[in-house]
């Protein structure tokens, strides 16, 4: 069974400039990988994090799921060069999730910021968990002073472009602490514990930090833009955070730690 000591969850960090890869780094250091678990990498991209996992359960299995067809195909490489046997992947979304009782800790890195609907995306981590498993979840929130979210607000705005945009929300999933918690209350969970971090991302040059975002989050709007408008849609970002980038070097993203075990008898709802 996972274990969880609550004393090895970080400290808050001061101005820490650190990388996407140390959060997710952050948010295995805080649990106790026992050789022996069996984890779910729920979202796992390509798969870097899942293979750090893998060799901490040498006696377990690691199963790595994400919605994206290519990034598995890329997890299968990259395990299948590193020659290790004790995983499987699936492409899979987690609100689609059928496992029942299977693993010791479901974990997911920087994904529930997609996620559309909070409560379906719990209840499977809770009912893919063994009784005593432990959810351990970390996304940015992605609030509307996010580099993700500001520059093409600011773009729509200045560009004039509403109208490609209206009945449409984004980002999918910005709950408050109050209620994440809940939310995980209503999933079957206990030893609920939200924590909000702040990271100061420091990209070298501006290009670098729209790079960053250009292919995860600004892709979602460009999307529903007509092909005409979506160079000059990118363009714009571009040069607002070069502008910025001059004042403000420094980039800081809040983002919620969330974890919550599953008791004896839980039910999950
Ligand atoms: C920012 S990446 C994080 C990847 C990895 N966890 C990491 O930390 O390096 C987000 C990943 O979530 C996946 N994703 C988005 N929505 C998903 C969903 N509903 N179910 C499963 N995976 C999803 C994306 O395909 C992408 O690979």
């Amino acid at each position: 069974m996972a274990s969880f000591s609550w004393n090895r969850l970080p400290d808050q960090y001061s101005d820490a400039v650190r990388s996407q890869a140390f959060i997710g780094e952050e948010l295995i250091g805080t649990i106790g990988f026992k050789p022996e678990d069996r984890v779910l990498d729920a979202g796992c991209g390509v798969g870097n994090l899942t293979l750090e996992i893998a060799r901490m359960v040498p006696e377990g299995s690691i199963t790595g799921m994400d919605i994206s067809e290519g990034r598995i195909a890329q997890c299968e490489d990259l395990f299948r060069n590193e020659k290790i046997t004790n995983a499987r992947f699936y492409v899979g979304s987690i609100e689609e999730m059928t496992e029942e009782e299977e693993y010791t800790i479901v974990f997911s890195n920087s994904v529930f910021q997609w996620i559309t609907d909070l409560d379906l995306a719990l209840s499977s981590f809770h009912r893919a968990l063994r009784t005593g498993g432990l959810a351990a979840i970390q996304f940015p929130r992605l609030f509307g002073d996010h580099p993700m979210i500001f520059y093409p607000e600011k773009a729509i705005r200045e560009l004039k472009l509403e109208e490609f945009f209206e009945e449409w929300s984004f980002p999918a999933c910005v709950p408050s602490e109050e209620e994440l918690k809940k939310a995980m209350e209503r999933a079957g969970f206990s030893e609920i514990l939200i924590r909000e971090d702040e990271t100061a991302f420091s990209f070298p040059t501006a290009q670098k930090l729209f790079d960053h975002f250009k292919n995860v989050g600004y892709a979602r709007y460009v999307q529903r833009l007509p092909e005409e408008y979506k160079e000059a849609f990118l363009q714009k970002i571009l040069q607002d955070i070069e502008e910025d980038y001059t004042k403000n070097k420094t980039q800081r993203c809040k983002r919620w730690f969330a974890y919550g075990r599953k008791k004896e008898g839980a039910e999950t709802q």
